[in-house]
């Protein structure tokens, strides 16, 4: 998705053909929430077909899996308060420059809290379905965030 944003930005093809850069940033904004509903439901789909695993299948599991779900529910949620939707799905790639950068919260606690909100929740789900299949793929929801850090920064 970056890529194509970086693309974007290039080539202004999307502007282009969408004759707007809102309209292009919006209806990138949505293939991107699409893709991730996609990729939770996946998550959803494997951890079930797998079963719980009963070393994790513990009380004190389950309740660091809730808080940490309510963590990345904050993080997510706050950072799309104050980035709106177009400075959360890479407004900048379009041309549409925000007024200032943001640093109130939750960009005070981590400079990518959409990232490292949404792998608290994968890890909490992960945690709740007591699921060894929901932590690797946690990890690799982690790789792909870090990869995608890297290549904005
Ligand atoms: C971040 O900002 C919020 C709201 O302004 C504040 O309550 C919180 O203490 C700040 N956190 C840090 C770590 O600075």
């Amino acid at each position: 998705m970056v890529e194509v944003a970086r693309w974007e930005h290039r080539t202004r093809r999307l502007s282009r053909l969408f004759g707007s850069p809102y309209l292009a940033c919006y209806c990138l904004g949505f293939i991107i929430i699409l893709l991730n509903v996609y990729r939770s439901h996946s998550m959803t789909v494997a951890m079930k077909a797998q079963g719980r695993w009963e070393v994790m299948d513990r009380t004190d599991v389950f309740y660091a899996g809730v808080a940490l779900m309510v963590l990345g529910t904050v993080l997510v949620v706050s950072s799309f308060l104050s980035l709106g939707f177009i400075g959360t799905f890479l407004g900048d790639y379009f041309g549409i420059l925000m007024d200032e950068k943001v640093t109130g919260f939750p960009f005070n606690i981590t400079e990518n809290p959409m990232y490292w909100g949404s792998t608290a929740n994968y890890l909490g789900l992960a945690l709740i379905g007591a699921s060894p299949v929901g932590l690797v793929l946690t990890a690799i929801v982690a790789v792909a965030y870090k990869v995608a850090i890297r290549f904005e920064g």
